[in-house]
């Protein structure tokens, strides 16, 4: 089959060192012709994609010169990746956010600085622990459910950017215990430290929680091994997730990192942003922020939500 000419946008790859000029015409056929195959998608969208995928995958087996030693082991990989995948683990998710591009497609697609969305409260990585199916909690309710941990009060506004209080929207917040495991992660547990609420006339949330903790991201699976190869760790700082939507408004989803945590500058899903570490105040004993009498630990943070507007082209 003849290969469609390249257009003048998709220059032929430099060949690799060592690479005679006759191999190099060969191999870039290859590409030409598997490129030329998607001419005919049914949406040029679709076109678009798959061509740049398959020229950047192209390009990076032509610039590393894959053996086919190392394409097996990476089918191989794939493989266990999709066995160990199930409706409690992501493997995917996961690969993809230990690879960074789950926060590159953050930044993306949820852009703050120097738009009309500035000063809205930043994205980072939703990761695998989020189920839909949390209980709902009431303003100022125990969102732990039984979490071990010290006691955490969390609350703030959520908001618009124009400074518009959104009433009545809803906040989901997720957490590991102290043990640094999600519920999910447990065999046979209620839901415990997740829930949502509805926020308050004047935008306002607030919950009792645990204070959290850092933790290892599930490493046991072939995104363990891949990280172990690099030397490098699983921890994640400690933090806890948020998602909100509001009509009208880019659906939120982040978390609030704790403040001096060992692993702020090393995070395994490279989640952290300055603007979404807070101030986890620590308290022993007295009065709670809700007026209940307290004994022993406990933490406090306050983080406003604030949504940026949806882009409407
Ligand atoms: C999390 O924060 O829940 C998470 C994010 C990315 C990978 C694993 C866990
Ligand atoms: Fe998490």
């Amino acid at each position: 089959m003849t290969a469609s000419p390249r257009t003048s946008a998709e220059p032929a790859a430099t060949p690799a060192a060592g690479v005679s000029a006759a191999q190099a015409a060969g191999e870039q056929a290859v590409t030409d012709e598997v490129v030329a195959s998607f001419a005919s998608s049914k949406t040029e969208r679709y076109r678009q994609l798959m061509t740049s995928l398959v020229r950047h995958l192209h390009g990076f087996a032509r610039e590393v010169r894959l053996t086919q030693e190392e394409w097996e082991y990476a089918i191989d990989f794939l493989t266990r990746t999709g066995h160990i995948t199930d409706d409690r683990r992501q493997e995917f998710i996961l690969l993809s956010d230990v690879l960074g591009l789950s926060m590159l497609t953050v930044g993306i697609n949820a852009p703050t600085a120097g738009s009309e969305n500035a000063g809205a409260t930043e994205s980072t990585v939703f990761g695998p622990f989020f189920v839909d199916d949390a209980p709902e909690i009431p303003l100022g309710g125990d969102l732990a459910q039984g979490a071990k941990g010290t006691p955490c009060y969390v609350s703030g506004q959520v908001r618009g950017v124009d400074g518009t209080p959104l009433a009545g929207v809803r906040v989901d917040a997720w957490e590991a215990d102290e043990d640094g495991f999600y519920d999910t992660q447990y065999e046979g547990v209620q839901m415990q430290g997740r829930g949502w609420q509805r926020t308050g006339e004047n935008g306002e949330y607030r919950f009792w929680s645990v204070l959290p903790t850092h933790y290892p991201i599930p490493d046991d699976g072939p995104v363990g091994e891949l990280i172990r190869a690099a030397g490098r760790g699983p921890m994640r700082p400690a933090h806890l997730h948020f998602k909100v939507g509001a009509p009208g408004y880019r659906t939120l989803i982040t978390h609030v990192f704790v403040d001096g945590d060992e692993y702020l500058h090393n995070d395994a899903v490279f989640g952290v942003k300055d603007s979404l570490i807070g101030e986890f105040a620590r308290r022993d004993g007295g009065t709670g922020p809700d007026g209940t009498r307290r004994e022993g630990q406990w933490a406090q943070v306050e983080f406003d939500l604030v949504l940026a507007r949806e882009e409407t082209t």
